[in-house]
């Protein structure tokens, strides 16, 4: 029995990509497992908290005791993750599609005779961390960054300009960590006194990770 440090707090946590329809039969997605998110929910559970995973397509079992809501697209995860506020901690693990296209095709779309390319247009997706964080109720907010070059410097931006109280950032380029694998390597960034503080957490399980971030977030939830 772990420690009940999470007791009665409510969570709300995204996992797993995005899926945005191009026409009825095509999408644009990425490579997310969503492992790191259903261990995090999972972790979360297991502590006393009453989780709700906002969940995008992955082959994954939902954790015990996790309620889970399944969505597609990201305007359906945003859209799903209000209906699931108000809450005192959001993480936000999902690897969120940054573009949808501007219009969804009907049928399905036909190549041309010619052996010319194709342009699509697309349009900018809401971001769901940021527009949580924004709320004047807002709760705890923690995001992630999957970032191949200048880790610390890209994550403490997106700190800022999210408005998070914590980032987990890791470098997608290592081999055997991140994208997919069970392994992962993390920096924790947050603000204080002005100043971005930082905590190296070394490559380990994603489930001993969401441990280790859990014990982290519990010595500064309000
Ligand atoms: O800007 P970037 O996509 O790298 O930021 C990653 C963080 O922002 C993750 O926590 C991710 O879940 C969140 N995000 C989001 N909505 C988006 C894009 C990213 O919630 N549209």
């Amino acid at each position: 029995i772990s420690t009940q440090d999470l007791a009665g707090r409510r969570v709300v946590i995204t996992a797993g990509p995005t899926r945005e329809a191009l026409d009825p039969v095509r999408y644009l997605s990425n490579h997310s497992s969503g492992k790191m998110g259903y261990a995090l929910a999972a972790a979360c559970a297991a502590r006393g908290a009453q989780v709700t995973l906002v969940s995008g397509p992955v082959a994954l079992a939902t954790p015990p005791g996790v309620a889970r809501v399944d969505v597609l697209s990201a305007c359906e995860m945003l859209a799903a993750v209000e209906a699931a506020l108000p809450c005192e901690l959001f993480i936000g693990c999902a690897a969120v599609a940054d573009y949808r296209a501007a219009s969804v095709a009907e049928h399905k779309l036909k190549k041309g005779d010619d052996t010319s390319g194709m342009t699509l247009e697309l349009v900018r997706n809401p971001d769901i961390v940021a527009t949580v964080a924004a709320r004047s109720e807002r709760p705890f907010c923690v995001g992630f960054a999957a970032e191949t070059q200048a880790l610390e410097t890209h994550a403490g931006d997106k700190l800022s300009r999210k408005r998070l109280d914590l980032i987990v950032a890791n470098d997608v380029s290592q081999a055997g960590l991140g994208f997919g694998s069970d392994d992962n390597a993390a920096t924790l960034l947050w603000r204080e006194a002005d100043a971005v503080r930082r905590q190296a957490l070394p490559p380990q399980p994603k489930t001993a990770l969401a441990t280790a971030i859990l014990d982290h977030l519990v010595t500064r939830l309000p």
